[in-house]
């Protein structure tokens, strides 16, 4: 099949690899011109376990193709994804502006029938509005060709993606037009192998089914959090508490961990949006309301703990932290609670030294541009010297088993903030360690 992918960040150019590793033709289109050199060069802009040898495989055998021109791609195209960006506006709600834009050039420069797939988490009706984009453009046109809009949200995971695609939970079609779904069937089937995974529904619930499954991975996150805050008010110990309702099946282990809040490029815009989805339809949603007010207060829980410990003014002193990403695995930090972090205990006169695996460019060029006192490390042990503390906000595997010898050598004081619960296991108190965590006093 060829397929058009108009985007190329982490879902459109994960997707467009995926789909040309499965044998099909695939365009990755994107209007940064700088990004698709880089990619026309063999350079992936982004990190994403498995995705750059794929990426350079499928460019040798001629599967994956990279452009800035969509016109050119879109005439022999027999589907198109939109796979932009839908960033918060100024209200909260996801911006449309990048989807629509996409949409226009689209009713623009069809020259035969399409498959036109919304693959970008957009607001309930968006599909229409692409419509009537599309046709519009048509009209100008004075053309008449057929086209069929697709919601197919993607549920992906950063750090997992490439996994995520090849092997998905579910493939959600949302759609009314029994061509679209035969021809999706089609292109998904060898991603569901082993059974079908495919959920065809109506196009207003697929959009809402993105909004809704990020919206409840949010609540389990948020509500974890909250019951780790009267863990510690009430002398209880959240992980152990964790362990506890997890073996609930109904509840399960998943998504409950307590620890500095969920950030990211999905879950606070998707929240934001859907409380504001429903604000415009005439619903106060409450709970998700307070699933964001939650996060929000929560990002700064270690920050508090460190000037519980140290003070209110942390003029003099450095502490060292493990982690910049939202997550591991990733070198995105949108939204990473790293960020509010960092930045509380640099306003409070304190000197960071960072180190991340992979995010330290974006925190440097964008995420903590400007923001003075951090020093960037290449290693782990070396944020700690002359450190009173070592502070952890990201998982990643490296951090997990790390030599607390080491740590305590190198360190002012032997004292870790543990904003990830990653050390529980480790009877840190025992081997002299100040050790402070998220739910336990
Ligand atoms: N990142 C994730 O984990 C994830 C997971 C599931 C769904 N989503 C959703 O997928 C969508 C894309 O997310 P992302 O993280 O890949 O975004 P991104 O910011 O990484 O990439 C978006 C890309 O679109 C390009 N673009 C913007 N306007 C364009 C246009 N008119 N023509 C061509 N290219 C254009 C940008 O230059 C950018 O490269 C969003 O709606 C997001 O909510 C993201």
């Amino acid at each position: 099949m060829n397929i058009v992918v108009v985007g190329s960040g982490y879902v459109g150019l994960v997707s467009g690899t995926c789909f040309s590793e499965m044998g099909n033709k695939v365009s990755c289109v994107d209007i940064d011109h700088k990004k698709i050199e880089k990619l026309n060069n063999g350079i992936v802009p982004i990190f994403e376990p498995g995705l750059e040898p794929m990426v350079l495989k499928n460019i040798k055998n001629g599967n994956l193709f990279f452009t800035a021109n969509l016109a050119e791609t879109i005439a022999h195209a027999d589907v198109v994804f939109i796979a932009v960006g839908t960033p918060m506006g100024s209200d909260g709600s996801a911006d449309l502006k990048y989807v629509l834009a996409v949409a226009k050039s689209i009713g623009q420069t069809i020259r035969k029938q399409l498959v036109v797939v919304d693959k970008s988490t957009v607001p309930i009706g968006t599909a229409d509005k692409v419509k009537e984009t599309i046709q519009k453009e048509l009209d100008t046109r004075k053309a008449t060709i057929d086209f069929h809009v697709v919601s197919n949200p993607e549920f992906l995971k950063e750090g997992a993606a490439i996994a995520d695609f090849m092997k998905p939970d579910r493939v959600v079609i949302g759609s009314d037009s029994a061509y679209a779904i035969n021809k999706m069937k089609e292109l998904y089937s060898p991603f569901c192998m082993s059974h079908d995974r495919f959920i065809a529904m109506d196009i207003r619930s697929a959009e809402m089914t993105k909004y809704a499954a990020n919206a409840m991975l949010a609540t389990k996150i948020s509500f974890m959090n909250e019951i780790a805050n009267i863990c510690e008010k009430v002398g209880a110990d959240a992980n152990q508490v964790r362990i506890g309702i997890g073996s609930d099946a109904r509840i399960g282990y998943d998504f409950i961990y307590p620890g500095a809040g969920y950030g990211g490029s999905c879950f606070p815009k998707d929240v934001k949006a859907l409380k504001k989805i429903a604000e415009e339809n005439g619903y106060n949603a409450q709970l998700i309301t307070s699933v964001e007010n939650v996060n929000d207060a929560q990002k700064l829980v270690i920050a508090q703990k460190v000037v519980k410990r140290f003070g209110e003014n942390l003029t003099g002193k450095t502490f060292g932290v493990w982690g910049l990403a939202f997550k591991p695995g990733t070198d995105d930090m949108r939204e990473a609670p790293a960020i509010y972090i960092v930045k509380e205990l640099v306003k409070r006169g304190a000197k960071v030294k960072a180190y991340d695996p992979k995010a330290t460019l974006e925190a440097q060029h964008c995420y903590l541009k400007g923001v003075e006192n951090i020093e960037y490390v290449t290693s782990k042990y070396e944020v700690l010297k002359d450190a009173s503390a070592l502070i952890l906000l990201t998982e990643w595997k490296e951090f997990r088993s790390p030599d607390f010898e080491e740590i305590k050598n190198q360190l002012k004081k032997p004292i870790i903030f543990d904003g990830r619960n990653q050390y529980n296991a480790f009877n840190l108190e025992e081997k002299g360690f100040e050790y402070y965590q998220i739910g336990k006093n």
